[in-house]
């Protein structure tokens, strides 16, 4: 991991311990099958930002509800980005996560398209250290089990008038994380949204940002209609973009691996790592537009062997079925999706060489 050298100073966090902490016995309980986002940890870090004082105020306090001013700006106009990552307990007991420079670094990405300010890198990681410090205990050591961390940061000024807020807040909670679909690692059905864009040119679509999540929700819901698990999106040129959180890929019958390129997706650090894992084992990758015709059509030639999704959340899920109103198109499944999830997670779990430096312990 390779931190730009500043001269900043580390924050100094005032921690106030939980004093209505989950029990251990209590605790053991839901990590015995976390689920997915629904239950939270003892604490949360937060860092407060004002134009005039930049950074300021770090706490670690009892995980809880959040006070906001009916007017906050957030509330009214959607100013908010968040970032997805996770922590991994390895056999010895050690606790490391995964790349964090990147989603530190698509956070500012994020906050620099949405007028937010940019959290120094620094204290981005600092604050993962510092919520593992009192909720290390939250990382569950299950197979496939992880603790999810949820960077994310709003505008909190009261304030209705249309400019990017002068008050800003940055939280980090964190919620252990089993099977991201209720299947496991099987095949997912998709639903093609063709009355519905996630995003447009110009728009949002590369930001991590609540706004795309709320415009996936009703096709995501119709998706659910069909029997399907997630939608996938088209641009307005019918190019394949991404799904609602998670990328998309294909593998060609000659083992190059393509990725849809466009200015209005979210660049996913599972699907840039797993085209590296890729290219060292030999495959060639490709970052270019793919039209839905051409999806469409190398499934029924045999040119596309294997199509497959990959995020932080479900890591990487191989695709059975591409669904519209008008046709439902079985897609080929092969082993390069399950052997790269295998190789990936195989590094993150510590049971596999890290030889690109992409694991960062966080305990100790
Ligand atoms: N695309 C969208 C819309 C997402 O929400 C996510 C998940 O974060 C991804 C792609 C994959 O990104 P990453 O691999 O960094 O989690
Ligand atoms: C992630 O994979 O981290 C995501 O953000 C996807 C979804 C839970 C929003």
């Amino acid at each position: 991991m390779t931190l730009t050298p500043t001269d900043l100073a580390p924050l100094t966090f005032a921690v106030t311990k939980n004093l209505a902490a989950k029990s251990p016995a209590e605790r053991d309980e839901i990590l015995a099958n976390p689920g997915f986002g629904t239950n939270f940890t003892d604490h949360m870090v937060d860092v407060c930002w004002s134009a005039k004082g930049g950074w300021h105020r770090p706490r670690v306090q009892p995980y809880g509800p959040i006070s906001l001013d009916p007017a906050a700006a957030v509330l009214h106009y959607g100013q908010e980005i968040f970032e997805g990552i996770k922590a991994y307990r390895h056999a010895d007991g050690s606790i490391h996560t995964f790349r964090p420079l990147e989603n530190a670094r698509r956070l500012q990405r994020s906050a620099r398209r949405m007028a937010l300010p940019e959290l120094p890198e620094e204290y981005f990681l600092q604050s993962l250290r510092e919520l593992i410090a009192v909720d290390g205990a939250w990382v569950p050591g299950g197979d496939d089990q992880s603790l999810y961390l949820r960077p994310f940061m709003f505008a909190k000024e009261a304030f209705l008038g249309v400019r990017p807020a002068q008050k800003v807040a940055y939280y980090l909670i964190a919620s252990p994380a089993g099977a991201y679909f209720k299947g496991g690692v099987t095949p997912v059905k998709i639903w093609l949204s063709e009355d519905y864009a996630r995003a447009g040119k110009g728009g949002t679509g590369a930001a991590k940002t609540g706004g795309n999540y709320a415009a996936s929700l009703l096709p995501q819901a119709q998706a659910h209609e069909q029997g399907c698990d997630q939608v996938v999106f088209l641009d307005e040129d019918g190019n394949v973009e991404e799904l609602g959180g998670m990328n998309v890929l294909f593998v060609m019958k000659d083992g190059t691996i393509v990725t849809p390129q466009s200015p209005s997706i979210l660049a996913g650090i599972t699907r840039e790592s797993i085209l590296q894992l890729a290219k060292d084992r030999g495959h060639r990758v490709e970052q270019r537009p793919v039209s839905l015709a051409e999806w469409r059509e190398g499934v029924a030639s045999g040119d596309i062997v294997e199509v497959f999704a990959c995020g932080t959340a479900a890591v990487v899920t191989p695709i059975g079925v591409l669904k519209t109103a008008t046709f439902e198109d079985v897609q080929p499944t092969g082993t390069l999706a399950l052997e790269l999830r295998q190789h990936l997670t195989d590094i993150q779990y510590g049971r596999a060489e890290d030889t690109h430096g992409w694991l960062e312990r966080l305990d100790g």
